[in-house]
């Protein structure tokens, strides 16, 4: 079965190099194509639906059937590359208290922790996917998601199963917090639950798993040093997995240059940075994925997207969903943040959000549109794609179902 996409306004491909694209400073590297047409074909059961054929609508082929946009635009569905969809619970008095100037320092993570573990399957499974939907409904066709929540063998395994039912991309976080229960210095207690992250925990999760993450952050008392950091990525590492890293979300320290070092597909977060953190990213090939509704939702400072682009890094621009520090499913209101507050060009948002996000998860089938690949399509209701910004706060984008 093929399908005929006519009436697209504006086709943004953001694939630099496709051939008659609009050139001008506004559309750069966007491959932007007014009047075309996609055919989508195959995809079935267990295949993803392809991009067959990209033209002008004038001289598109032939198909089983044809959907007509009348005008509206067409991006990449959004490549969401940071989540953490698996909880239950509700933290909503935590963001009123932040609001209100209580500093963010991972110590809510304990709560979520009790409410996941509380509920059922059929509870997380439920949630989990009514968050997926949320984001497809903005236009989001891949997810990363992590566990995190569990923090017991049998917890993380169930959090990253559950996890596998709506993504290829999940990533294991046994090192998010020392867990709550282990918190009182005896022997069964932070160094014996690294023992059990990097041992036991990390065999019984790595089938489920393609990544291993850790919350390298020696500023928050729960989280992991660079030292402790390193031991889970290379353990994960030898266990077969790529490597992520949460660093330098609420200080300067070691997150970052330990993920180059290690040679991590992506350090999230990246608030806060030395001219050191800068230039490793800059000569390694970690992407910097930013995470702005975090920065938002816990009245930090936004990173500077400006300073890293202009070093030549590669961005991602992602939500970093979760109950802490942003419940926002949005990967719209991700692009306007990092436009209005982050020094990016709506261009640089969009590839950030599309072709970054498959770069931080080392994908090429993925936040492009290039014939051969994945059809993965967002529609806009506007007759351009720079409305995705510009009616900041308005469902315009939604994923394409086809
Ligand atoms: O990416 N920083 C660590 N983990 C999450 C927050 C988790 C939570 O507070 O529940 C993050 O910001
Ligand atoms: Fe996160």
């Amino acid at each position: 079965m093929s399908m005929l996409i006519t009436g697209i306004g504006e086709l943004v491909t953001c694939d630099g190099g496709t051939e008659g694209a609009v050139e001008d400073p506004l559309h750069a590297g966007l491959g932007v194509l007014r009047d075309a047409a996609v055919v989508v074909g195959g995809g079935g059961e267990d295949t993803a639906p392809v991009v067959e054929w990209i033209g002008p609508a004038d001289r598109a082929p032939a198909a089983d059937w044809a959907v007509d946009l009348e005008g509206r635009a067409v991006v990449p569905g959004f490549v969401d590359s940071h989540s953490h969809l698996v909880f239950a619970g509700d933290r909503s008095a935590e963001f009123a208290a932040r609001m209100s100037g209580t500093p963010y320092d991972g110590g809510g993570i304990a709560v979520t922790v009790s409410a996941t573990r509380a509920a059922s399957d059929g509870e997380l499974r439920s949630l989990l996917q009514h968050r997926v939907q949320e984001m497809r409904s903005q236009g989001t066709t891949t997810v990363e998601v992590k566990s995190g929540y569990g923090l017991t063998v049998e917890d993380e395994v169930r959090a990253l199963r559950l996890g596998g039912e709506v993504t290829s991309e999940v990533t294991y976080l046994g090192a998010h917090v020392v867990p709550p229960e282990r918190r009182d210095g005896s022997s069964g207690g932070r160094a014996a639950y690294l023992d059990l992250v990097c041992g036991e925990m990390l065999e019984a999760c790595a089938p489920y798993a393609r990544w291993v993450d850790v919350f390298c952050e020696p500023a928050s008392p729960h989280a992991f040093d660079g030292e402790e950091s390193r031991r889970v990525l290379e353990a994960g590492r030898a266990a077969g997995l790529g490597l992520r890293v949460h660093g330098n979300q609420l200080g300067e320290g070691p997150g970052v240059r330990l993920a180059v070092e290690l040679g991590a597909a992506s350090v999230d977060h990246c608030t806060y940075l030395s001219d050191a953190d800068v230039e490793a990213l800059a000569g390694g090939g970690t992407v910097a994925t930013l995470l702005p509704g975090v920065e938002f939702s816990t009245r930090q400072p936004y990173p500077d997207a400006r300073r890293l682009l202009d070093a030549g890094v590669e961005v991602a621009v992602a939500t970093d969903c979760n109950p802490g520090t942003c419940y926002s499913s949005s990967m719209p209101l991700m692009i306007a943040l990092a436009v209005r507050e982050m020094g990016m060009t709506p261009a640089e948002a969009l590839l950030a959000a599309t072709v970054g996000g498959a770069q931080a998860l080392r994908r090429n089938d993925i936040g492009r549109v290039v014939v051969g690949r994945r059809a993965d399509l967002a529609v806009v209701d506007a007759p351009s794609w720079l409305h995705i910004p510009y009616r900041v706060g308005v469902p315009v984008v939604r994923a394409l179902e086809i």
